[in-house]
Parts: C-alpha cells; structure tokens; sequence
C-alpha cells in the first residue's frame, strides 16, 4: 500500500522523502489533537451537504474521538514511513473503517488542514500563555505593594540619576506586560479566524457549509477570501511570533536589571543562594546563571518574527513547501516563553531586596532634585536653584533630605497598581476562550 495520500503509481526516491518530510512527523504531533478536531467538524459539515450519510458520519466520529483520546493518554504516534499527521489520521480511519476512512478529505486539502491545525493550536496555547503572563504579572504587582516604600537609586545613562523604589521597579513590568497583552490579544483576534474550506487555496465546488464550520469549532469568524485564507499560513505565526517576542523582550530587559541588581557593586537583590550556581574554580561564586539563561532565550525568541519573515518574504501568493519549516521554531515557542515566564515568576517571588540602599553615601547626589524642587517651592526660581544647588555639590556642600514626597499618578508615592491590575485584567477578559471550549466540548461529547 503507498504510504503517501498522493502516491499513485511511481515510488518517490527515499533521500527526496527524507528531505521533504524533515522533522514533520515530530512537529505534527503538536497539532494532532487540532488536526482531529478539524475532521470532525469537516465531516460533520460533508454529511449536511449530502457527502456523507448519517451512518458514516456517526462511524467516522466516533473513530475520530477514539484518536483523540490517544493523543490525550500519549498513545498517539505518527508511524515511520507516515508523511505526516493528517495522512496517519486517515490511514487509522481507513484500517478502521475501509473506504469510508477515504471519504473525509472531499472538499479539503492539507493546505487548510494544517492552516486550521495550526489556528486551533495558537488558540490554545495562547489561552496558556495568558495563565502564565497572568501569574507573574500577581507576582510583580504583589512585590510592588510589599515593597512599595523602599528606595532604590533610579539611572539615566547608567548613572545615578533620582529616586526610584522597588514599588516603581516591580510595578514598571507588571504595566509593560499589559500592553504586552494587548498585542497578544490582537494576535488572538487575527487567528480565530475559519480557514477551513479555503482547500489548496482556492476554495471547492463542492457547496461547502463554511459558516458551519466556523460554528462548529468556536471561530470569530472565518477568513472570507479563499486565496487570502491561504495568506494567512505564515502571516498569523509571525503575528503571534511577534505577540510572543513582545513578552520576551519585557523579560529579557528584566532579566538584565536582576542581573545586575544582583551584582556586590549594586547589591539591590539578592537570589536565594538555591536560585544561583557556582563555579568550578572560584568556591565564592553565586552566580545569576538562571537570569542569564533567561536573557538569552528571550532574545532568541525576538529572533523568532525575522526567521518567519525571512522564510515567507520571497513567497507569491498560493501555498509553498516553505511554509512546513516555520513549524519547526514556531511550535515550540509557546513552551519556551511559558517555562522562561513560569521560572522567572518563582525567582521574583523569592527575591530578597535591600532595604537599607540609602546608607550608602555614594547615592546621595540623588536628591539634587528634590533640594532644587524645596528651594523652588520657597519662590527661588527653579534655574537658579537649580545652580544654587549644583555649586554646593561642587563645592562638596550638599547635604540631601532623603524624603520622597512624589505624589502624582505613577510616582514613589503612588504607584497606581489598582489600576494598572483594572486594566490588565480588562484586557485578560477580551479574550473569550470559553467559546471554542464550548464548541470542542460538543465535538467531542463531552
Ligand atoms: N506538511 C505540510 C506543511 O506543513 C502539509 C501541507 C502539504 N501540502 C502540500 N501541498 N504539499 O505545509
């Protein structure tokens, strides 16, 4: 029996096989359960239209949870010689079900097979990355409320420049990951579109019931255009590619502060001495090795949006061979950036913080500013305080008053976390994934 869908009747050489597949039989079982899921609403969609009989349909769907269930147990595998998920799912059906098994693919290619495995896939794994960010955003906020009074020395240029506090410093990524999560949300709206029906590209003849696809798997909507649906192969992975960047990039910069914070010349916190590594030659070494490893992986992640562009920048319109290779980064990704959220949470909620920062004289020049805002208060104009103040540093005078007295929205004095919390958890609402539970539910009886 040919083991490809399209074989007919000359045997395709082993070397261009093993080429062409690559590693797709390990990256199709991130989308196996997906790729279930999809048939059975296609099927159920065929039998509306008259392609397949009620008894068909009813044999075929329930083989195809009897799959599904295998990919939950982990029973499910792709077979050598077995091009990818969707010719295994079919070649189970037929060994199942003989020439009924056949009937499935009418009115459907692999192209929007996989288009619909692929935006089922990101639905899902979206919904765990927004648990994640949503974790380590309580954590940031709960760190800036407990230590909402303690100072720090905030840095333009690196150099020490005003007052800061770590109420400021958790909060500041506790914010940046609410616009992180608008942009994740809008990468959310953009693949919970219906590709289905869209074929190899160019839709069917077959009167196929779109709507009811859309229906039957909890999409918005469905990507109208045929040949624009087949577009989205490639777009939506950089879309959520660039959602996924734009956390790792807030991370990352974290990472880079804990870093350095960490260092004995800051010595603002302190990892657990269980949260750092050692070095095989200096004994006294405790070194921020997971944050490093954080840094890393969050800027490889960032490179994740030019690969895809790379890959699809030279493409026509229609589907490519190309497209199967941004599986190969793409997938994984959502492990990657959950287990670097999910790490970087923990060491947060550890970390212990300097409380006595100030002690150190060498952070005094960062009251200039609140000495020249006093003086200006008083009616001096603030250019000349300004100077009044800047030539009894030079003259080695300046004694600060280290009191904070900010006030405005967002300052030391008024960390606005109730709203920032309000707004991101407005967002978090935005995203309604109870709708395609609902729907695979039904799909699934369940
Ligand atoms: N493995 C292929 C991919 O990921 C599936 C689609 C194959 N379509 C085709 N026309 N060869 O793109």
């Amino acid at each position: 029996m040919a083991s490809k869908l399209w074989e007919k009747n000359v045997t395709v050489d082993h070397d261009v096989e093993t080429y062409t597949v690559g590693r797709d039989r390990e990256m199709d079982m991130y989308l196996a359960p997906y790729d279930i899921l999809g048939s059975i609403a296609h099927i159920t969609m065929l039998e509306s239209i008259g392609l397949l009989s009620k008894d068909e349909l009813s044999a075929l769907t329930a083989e195809l949870r009897e799959i599904y269930r295998l990919t939950e147990t982990g029973d499910f595998t792709i077979e050598e010689g077995i091009e990818d998920v969707h010719s295994q799912v079919e070649l189970m059906l037929t060994r199942r079900l003989g020439d009924m098994g056949k009937k499935i693919h009418s009115g459907r290619s692999r192209n929007d097979q996989v288009l619909v495995d692929l935006k089922l896939f990101i639905r899902s794994r979206i919904e765990d990355l927004t648990a994640a960010v949503n974790r380590i955003f309580n954590t940031l906020i709960a760190q800036s409320d407990r230590y909402r009074d303690v100072i720090m020395p905030g840095y333009t240029h690196l150099q020490v420049a005003m007052p800061s506090s770590f109420g400021l410093w958790f909060g500041a990524y506790a914010e940046a990951l609410a616009d992180d999560l608008t942009v994740l949300h809008a990468a959310y709206k953009i693949a919970n579109r219906n590709p289905l029906g869209s074929a190899a590209g160019y839709g069917s003849s077959f009167p196929l019931d779109r709507e009811m696809t859309t229906r039957l798997l909890g999409f918005d909507s469905m990507n109208y255009n045929v040949v624009y649906a087949q577009m989205g192969r490639g777009k939506t992975e950089r879309i959520v590619s660039q959602a996924i960047a734009g956390i790792a990039a807030t991370i990352s910069k974290l990472a880079f502060d804990a870093c350095m914070f960490n260092s004995q010349n800051f010595g603002f916190i302190k990892l657990a001495d269980e949260f750092t590594t050692g070095s095989s030659i200096m004994p006294h070494k405790k070194n921020p090795d997971v944050f490093e490893l954080t840094r890393a992986k969050c800027n490889k992640l960032q490179s994740l949006p030019y690969e895809i562009t790379l890959i699809t920048n030279n493409l026509p319109s229609g589907y490519f061979r190309d497209l199967q290779l941004i599986k190969e980064n793409f997938l994984p990704a959502f492990d990657s950036i959950i287990s670097i959220l999910d790490m970087v949470d923990t060491m947060l909620s550890q970390v212990k913080v300097n409380t006595h920062i100030l002690d150190d004289r060498r952070y005094a020049l960062m009251f200039s500013v609140e000495e020249v805002n006093r003086l200006a208060h008083e009616g001096i104009p603030f250019r000349d305080a300004y100077k009044q103040v800047g030539l009894a540093i030079e003259r080695g005078e300046f004694t600060p008053m280290t009191t904070v007295t900010h006030t405005h929205e967002g300052s030391i004095g008024n960390l606005c976390n109730d709203r920032i919390k309000a707004m991101f958890d407005e967002i978090l609402s935005r995203f309604g994934f109870e709708t395609y539970h609902t729907a695979f539910d039904k799909l699934l009886d369940r």
